[in-house]
């Protein structure tokens, strides 16, 4: 990892590299390369959405004050939970999982346009051993699995 990396340019990787892969959903014509991407597509998010909530969220609402920004993170990561559920019973499910992809694209804008853009702001926050942390975490989470 570069030493100027910031937990926001960190995080962002994660949001781009999952819209990638929605878009590889939406071009894949058969059923076993759709399902191997839905596989890819659920460990991602969970993945993603666990180092927000153990890591990034409680850090950005101590140093911001900002409760209901990290409230508002949380509900919407409920929700596509509730979703990914849906995909796990039936990961063929097209119509489902564009459901998916506009919640997590309007989510990841939220999270772009109003959350790092503060912590970017705040200076009691160091972006970059947080970067450290969300790294080492984030191999901890996806030890053993393939990439
Ligand atoms: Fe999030
Ligand atoms: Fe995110």
């Amino acid at each position: 990892m570069p030493q100027h990396d910031d937990a926001c340019t960190l995080l962002d990787e994660d949001h781009n590299q999952v819209a990638r892969l929605f878009e590889q959903y939406k071009a894949a014509h058969d059923g076993a390369h759709q399902k191997l991407l839905a596989r890819q597509i659920i460990q991602e998010l969970r993945v993603h959405m666990k180092i927000e909530e153990e890591i990034f969220y409680p850090t950005f609402e101590q140093a911001t004050g900002e409760a209901g920004l990290r409230q508002e993170g949380e509900h919407e990561h409920q929700e596509a939970r509730e979703l990914i559920a849906k995909l796990q019973k039936d990961p063929l499910d097209a119509k489902l999982m564009l459901e998916l992809e506009d919640a997590i694209l309007h989510h990841v804008n939220d999270e772009r346009e109003t959350m790092f853009l503060k912590a970017r702001k705040t200076k009691s926050l160091n972006l970059v051993d947080l970067a450290v942390q969300i790294e080492a975490r984030k191999s901890e989470l996806t030890a053993g699995q393939p990439a």
